[in-house]
């Protein structure tokens, strides 16, 4: 079992977007995917039509009172499945703060899974905290959807940073170019240069397009219902990446 996470500190960035098509995508390859939605606003709950609600809330799941395994969703799609999103996540940093080794809960919570997925995506919300780092520390590859801007190099390269830092096990990391704008030089050249100069950057750039913003309307992935878009077939490109670079077999 490989765990993808998409991070950036930042918010609005495509995190969840990217999360809610790779996971598609994977399991529309044969991979038995399992989704978990991090964040309170509960995003991805949403976009695949998903309540969000855990019975006794994080909590229970923090603490290992509701075992993981009960919380789990199926969605419309075969071989996907969604761990929802609750209110109560927005505590999730004090929950881990009383937890043993909270770096190392969610790989412990994650790791009786292991015979059930054969891939486990996690959509975090956007901050640098406790849960990050449990994240961070859980995931074997960091999917970073970057606006393309100079300061958003420099905080890649910041994370970079810490991960290096990490004993034992690191993730790796496919940073991304997302919301690219075709209009604005700045974007084109930025994200011309840095995929051809830097082997952590994917050649998959996610173009700025409204397609990719109906999703909340169809409440499905972009890469379901509109398949043969350029948002489409650069998801795909960028799933076809992420599965190489984590080494993750053929379903
Ligand atoms: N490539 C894109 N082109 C146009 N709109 C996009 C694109 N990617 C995401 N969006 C839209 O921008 C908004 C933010 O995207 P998304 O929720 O994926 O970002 P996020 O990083 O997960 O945000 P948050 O930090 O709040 O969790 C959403 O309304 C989404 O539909
Ligand atoms: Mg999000």
């Amino acid at each position: 079992m490989k765990i993808f996470a998409t991070y950036n500190i930042k918010g609005g960035v495509g995190k969840t977007a990217t999360a809610v098509n790779l996971s598609y995508l994977a399991a529309a390859d044969g991979y038995r995917v399992l989704l978990w939605d991090l964040d309170p606003q509960a995003a991805a709950s949403y976009l695949f039509r998903i309540k969000p609600r855990v019975k006794g809330g994080g909590k229970a799941l923090i603490k290992g009172r509701l075992p993981v395994d009960d919380a789990i969703k199926g969605t419309d799609f075969d071989g996907l499945d969604l761990l929802p999103a609750d209110f109560t996540y927005r505590n999730l940093d004090l929950m881990l703060d009383s937890a043993k080794q909270p770096a190392r809960r969610l790989a412990g919570l994650l790791a009786p899974l292991k015979n059930e997925y054969d891939l486990v995506f996690l959509d975090c919300p956007p901050s640098i905290s406790l849960l990050s780092e449990s994240v961070l520390h859980a995931a074997d590859l960091l999917l970073v959807p970057l606006i393309p801007t100079t300061l958003s190099v420099r905080t890649l390269d910041q994370l970079t940073d810490f991960v290096g830092g990490f004993n034992g096990h690191k993730p790796s990391i496919l940073a991304f170019f997302s919301m690219i704008d075709r209009r604005k030089r700045l974007h084109t050249q930025i994200a011309a240069e840095l995929p051809a100069e830097r082997s952590d950057f994917a050649a998959a750039v996610i173009p700025a397009v409204s397609v990719i913003e109906q999703m909340s309307v169809h409440r499905a992935p972009v890469t379901a219902f509109a398949p043969r878009t350029q948002a489409a077939r650069q998801y795909r490109e960028l799933w076809h990446e992420a599965r190489e670079r984590a080494g993750l077999a053929m379903a």
